[in-house]
């Protein structure tokens, strides 16, 4: 059965509030046409709940961009799973690259993270994976790409219909401005799901997961990314802070 394809901008940390909830108005309105698939945007943390307000009743969902593993105490300047459900969230990223570089996450992290996520009734993680320059360079990325998919989701239980999105984001390919060759994501995406056939077995890996992809994607490349095989959807940053732009990725992607 060939999953709903979905599609999921992530506002970084490159807007002002006043900006954000104005695009989360202005992306209400221009989406609402689109009826097939999944549409979600990630705000920063202290929009979330106003954006959540703003969309309520439309077709996008809300997601955070990053989340702790406890669920409460002493953890100053982190923000649990439950407190993401309760400012109305339903995804949240995991482990983003710009994270792994500028926070120093790794996989023994993401890993906790994921852990604490599925523990919390309706809150969907998408884990993000993905070789840097050099790991391109050398050959290695579809060892890194294995090698990240079990630290990350080594020793996870998935139970029922639990949903996880792996995130394929090649650090060279974020904010570039060069999106992946589409056949090399395809590739690469083939790869991810052997993985997880590896570690969950067919039916999990086919049921549970989708596998989306993320870099530099715009109105312009979108179309080369739509009738992929493998592919089930993208994660957009700098495309998706612009409403006509999204509204083209998304259009292009949800048929
Ligand atoms: P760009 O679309 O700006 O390359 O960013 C991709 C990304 O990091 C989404 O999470």
């Amino acid at each position: 059965m060939r999953k709903d394809k979905i599609v999921i901008a992530n506002w970084k940390m490159k807007l002002t509030l006043a900006e954000t909830l104005n695009l989360a108005k202005n992306m209400k309105a221009k989406l609402s046409e689109l009826k097939k698939g999944t549409i979600v945007i990630c705000p920063n943390f202290i929009s979330l709940a106003d954006v959540n307000k703003i969309l309520k009743g439309s077709n996008i969902r809300v997601g955070a961009q990053n989340v702790f593993w406890e669920e409460k105490g002493a953890y100053t300047g982190e923000i649990s799973p439950d407190l993401l459900v309760e400012a109305g969230c339903d995804y949240v990223i995991v482990g983003h690259s710009e994270r792994r570089k500028y926070l120093l996450e790794n996989y023994e992290i993401i890993h906790q993270k994921l852990k604490a996520v599925l523990n919390i009734d309706g809150l969907t993680p998408i884990v993000c994976i993905g070789e840097n320059t050099d790991e391109r360079k050398t050959d290695r990325r579809d060892f890194v790409l294995v090698d990240q998919l079990h630290q990350a989701l080594g020793g996870i239980d998935i139970v029922g219909d639990q949903q996880i999105i792996i995130a394929y984001e090649p650090i060279w390919a974020i904010g570039s401005g060069i999106a992946i060759e589409p056949s090399e994501a395809e590739y690469a995406h083939k790869i991810i799901k052997l993985t997880l056939k590896d570690i969950f077995g067919l039916q999990i890996a086919s049921n549970n997961f989708s596998i989306i992809y993320g870099g530099s994607i715009d109105g312009n490349n979108v179309k080369s990314f739509a009738d992929i095989e493998n592919i089930d959807g993208l994660l957009v940053g700098g495309a998706s802070i612009d409403a006509n732009e999204f509204y083209k990725v998304a259009k292009a992607i949800l048929k």
